[in-house]
């Protein structure tokens, strides 16, 4: 089922005979490409993927290096997706139609979609070129069906992969070979190897960003809170620039499953903004009902889910998770029209159960697929992990796989997948394609496609 890039792509990309002039930003390659491989003076051919080839501004001749630095940054751009261009090969098993959801399932082209894998945050921001096919290549082979992945680095000063450039109140968008391209190079990868991309939008911490960066660019840090991005008029409209922009862009991408409006949205940030008194459930369920109603409204092909921790709000839980401290109601923001799954993520350790790992991972499964059955909506576990290592992990994660199969769960999404190569992406809880849980993987997999 699985295909590898072979060399014929790369052949594809440097035919040459009697040209025209491609002009800057148009195509200048790709599989299925007949026209010129000629770049306008002042321009180079940079091998974006295998299926597209793009000439950049800069003086670079080959699309071998990694060391190109000129990129463009227009906020005025509204081009869809270059990657469009991938339907002209057949041969490779990607995926085609929109992910639906029915019921507490999805489903794809008439039939049931499962939705099984991991996370891997990185290819887009840290690595662009062949690491990406061993990543998604190995990940693959587990059974997995969807990768869950960024889509998002906001940054103040030009440097390395950045989407998103902040000089003062305004921003623009890289669409560059450093920018979007790389976004574009991630979705063909991910596809040539048939998994479907869950895109997050942007970062409730500050890695890779966040959040924060819009606030106080806009409105400066002094009286401005962390959840202020989640009420400010004006910082609102400001990251409903950045998704209509990226949802415009990949709107008729059939190897996005979804979008995601923000990666663990809580009133509290990593500092230095901090939670204001006022900020509760009611603050983040309105910003969630506004943001995914607006992705809703300009783009129907694709599904629309939070990227939360699924922190319930029940009064009077004293437990952190349960008691909607957070400024999370994962049964409120599931309930809204507009947001078509639900997500959460599970972290017994960081969250104060690590001597408790097996019964409290096992309850909180169970309390979200409770949840899912009342809403009628998918529910992924869409995150998870421990500190443990080795078959004393494996063990528990066996545990958290019965409970996903035996409670119905749509299915779930480790944190995260690594292969040999991602060590500089490693942030504690990578899983190698030699740990114990990444070769028991495949057989939870087929379990849960089993069950349906
Ligand atoms: C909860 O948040 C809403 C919306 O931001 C706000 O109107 C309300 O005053 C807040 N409630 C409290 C008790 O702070
Ligand atoms: C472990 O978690 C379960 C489920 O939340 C709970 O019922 C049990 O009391 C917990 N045990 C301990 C020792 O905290
Ligand atoms: C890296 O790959 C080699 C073989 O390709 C394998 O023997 C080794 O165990 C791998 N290391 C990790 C950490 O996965």
């Amino acid at each position: 089922m699985l295909r590898r890039i072979s060399a014929v792509f790369l052949v594809a990309a440097i035919c040459v005979r009697a040209q025209t002039t491609v002009p800057v930003y148009g195509q200048c390659g790709g599989i299925g490409y007949t026209g010129s491989t000629v770049c306008a003076s002042g321009s180079y051919c940079y091998d974006q993927n295998p299926y597209y080839s793009q000439c950049i501004p800069g003086t670079t001749s080959t699309s071998s290096t990694s060391t190109h630095s000129t990129t463009t940054t227009s906020s005025s751009t509204t081009s869809k997706s270059t990657t469009t261009s991938s339907t002209s090969t057949t041969t490779t098993s990607a995926p085609t139609g929109f992910v639906k959801a029915s019921g507490t399932r999805f489903e794809v082209n008439g039939a049931q979609f499962v939705p099984v894998g991991t996370n891997a945050y990185w290819p887009a921001l840290i690595y662009q070129n062949e690491n990406i096919d061993q990543a998604f290549s190995d990940i693959a082979a587990t059974g997995a069906t969807v990768v869950r992945t960024w889509f998002f680095n906001e940054v103040t000063s030009a440097s390395g992969v950045y989407l998103h450039l902040w000089d003062g109140s305004t921003a623009t968008f890289n669409t560059g070979a450093t920018g979007f391209g790389a976004i574009d190079t991630v979705i063909a990868k991910a596809k040539q190897y048939g998994l479907r991309v869950i895109a997050t939008l942007n970062n409730n911490w500050n890695a890779y960003g966040g959040i924060d960066v819009y606030t106080t660019q806009i409105l400066g840090s002094s009286g401005t809170y962390h959840d202020t991005f989640f009420s400010n008029a004006q910082v609102i409209a400001a990251y409903k620039e950045y998704v209509q922009f990226v949802v415009n862009r990949y709107v008729d991408e059939p190897g996005i499953l979804g979008w995601e409006l923000l990666n663990e949205p809580r009133c509290s940030g990593s500092g230095p903004l901090e939670a204001s008194p006022t900020c509760n459930v009611t603050t983040i369920t309105n910003w969630v009902s506004e943001l995914s109603a607006y992705i809703k409204s300009i783009d129907s092909n694709h599904l629309v889910g939070l990227g939360d921790e699924g922190f319930f709000n029940e009064p009077g839980n004293s437990q952190y998770v349960y008691g909607g401290g957070a400024g999370m109601d994962f049964a409120a923001n599931l309930a809204l029209s507009s947001i078509d799954f639900g997500t959460f993520h599970m972290y017994p350790d960081s969250w104060g159960y690590n001597d408790n790992e097996t019964l409290w991972g096992e309850q909180w499964i169970l309390d979200h697929a409770s949840a899912m059955k009342t809403a009628n909506k998918p529910v992924i576990l869409e995150e998870y992990g421990l500190t443990s290592t080795g078959t004393a992990r494996e063990a528990i994660y066996q545990s958290y796989w019965n409970t996903i199969v035996s409670s119905g769960l749509t299915g779930d999404l480790y944190w995260q997948a690594g292969s040999n190569f991602t060590t500089n992406a490693n942030d504690g809880y990578m899983i190698f394609p030699t740990d114990p849980v990444y070769t028991a993987y495949p057989a939870h997999a087929s379990a849960v496609k089993a069950r349906g």
